[in-house]
């Protein structure tokens, strides 16, 4: 039954290996012409970060439902978790994902994609087949892809603060930049938390299990493949056995299940198979091995802290021996969490480490639904009522509307 998650570094390995260069980006269906599908406008924008990424922000400027492009539409971030993309905000449709759910309510949504994504796979000083391209993690996506996102959204649209809702890695990467560079607190009106993941001490996911052994401690061989490439692009075979395994009854629709253990302790009850073909589609979207591999660090070290390049590089870079920890005490920004209890990656235990971290969290909501599961916040059926709603809500209470 979980022959799947055995599997799983293989699949990591041969994914390695058969990189595709030819994209499917162009048979694929991106997050412009997916909003536009809809009737909603959409805009794409580039963000050339000070180290020469190229990010792709798109954008639902306005609701054709309000016609609300002349009135004052608050900006509102949307950020993406691990091997995902901007597609992960609108596979559930209009009446259900929550960058559609917030243009109705009169916010100008800017969804972003982290470097590395199927959406921001380019650098004006190298290609991505240099293995300095990969040479990033969250720890950088947060600091520096954040950072220019903000500052590009709050330039085009002249307010001074935006509201800010990311998914998993979506979460750490505001963690980072919020307590790194504690001057970003300003520019947040209000950040909101879906499946927050900072912490991995309980993580229940077999992912943990499997791999911490092979990349969890600096040095070993393990680390010397993935370190500086591309994981898991997105590329046709991927796609296939995702399809394949996942598709509307499908004969492997039990492997698949047991390949998503790795969210959740069973329990899939809230996914909507809809959603789920359409976020297969676009996924998994291209990140660098070291966001993996610095997450499975975590879950041995039990510590929220940077990359470990171990002793000497640790003492070059930080001046310690060990990696710093990330300050949550410094995240000043009215902050609210949404956490589930079947998250089997970032679980209810650890995210009363992270909320016991906080000086100024503003809420600690954990979603009523036992078998609600990360994933569930992208693609569950009862997403909304369960969470997308409290967010609009929220954002609203902020904007006195
Ligand atoms: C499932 O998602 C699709 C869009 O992907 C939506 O049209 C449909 O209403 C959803 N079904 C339920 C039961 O929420």
């Amino acid at each position: 039954m979980r022959v799947f998650l055995y599997v799983l570094p293989l699949v990591l390995a041969l994914g390695q290996a058969s990189a595709d260069p030819k994209y499917c980006l162009n048979e694929m269906v991106k997050s412009d012409e997916r909003i536009r599908s809809h009737g909603y406008p959409a805009e794409t924008h580039e963000v050339v970060t000070e180290d020469g990424y190229v990010l792709t922000l798109f954008r639902i400027p306005y609701s054709h439902k309000l016609n609300n492009q002349h009135l004052d539409r608050p900006p509102v971030l949307l950020q993406h978790g691990l091997f995902s993309n901007s597609d992960c905000w609108l596979c559930s449709g209009p009446d259900d994902s929550l960058a559609y759910l917030l243009a109705d309510a009169g916010y100008d949504v800017w969804l972003g994609n982290a470097r590395g994504n199927i959406y921001s796979r380019s650098n004006t000083e190298m290609s991505v087949n240099n293995p300095k391209f990969w040479h990033f993690d969250w720890h950088e996506i947060g600091t520096i892809d954040i950072a220019a996102m903000i500052d590009y959204i709050l330039d085009e649209t002249q307010h001074s603060q935006l509201h800010y809702a990311g998914h998993s890695q979506g979460t750490t990467v505001y963690l980072v930049l919020m307590s790194e560079r504690p001057e970003y607190n300003e520019k947040i009106k209000s950040g909101h938390l879906l499946a927050p993941c900072a912490f991995f001490e309980h993580g229940a996911s077999p992912i943990f299990t499997l791999l911490s052994p092979l990349v969890g401690t600096p040095g070993g061989i393990w680390n010397q493949v993935f370190v500086d490439s591309e994981l898991i692009p997105h590329n046709n075979l991927i796609n296939r056995i995702g399809d394949t395994a996942c598709g509307h009854g499908s004969p492997f629709d039990s492997i698949c299940k047991n390949g998503f253990l790795m969210f959740a302790n069973g329990g899939y009850e809230n996914i909507n198979l809809t959603s789920m073909q359409t976020l297969i589609e676009t996924h998994p979207g291209g990140s660098s091995g070291n966001q993996g591999i610095h997450y499975i660090q975590l879950s041995v070290s039990n510590k929220f802290r940077q990359y470990d390049w171990g002793t000497k590089k640790n003492l070059a870079l930080y001046g310690q021996e060990l990696p710093p920890d990330y300050d949550l005490s410094k995240i000043t920004a009215k902050t609210h969490s949404y956490s589930s209890h079947n998250d089997a990656l970032c679980g209810p235990e650890d995210v009363d480490t992270m909320v016991s971290k906080f000086t100024h969290l503003t809420e600690d909501h954990r979603v009523p639904l036992q078998s609600f599961n990360h994933l569930d916040f992208i693609v569950a059926n009862n997403m909304k009522e369960l969470v997308n709603d409290l967010i609009v809500e929220r954002i609203n209470t902020y904007e006195s509307r």
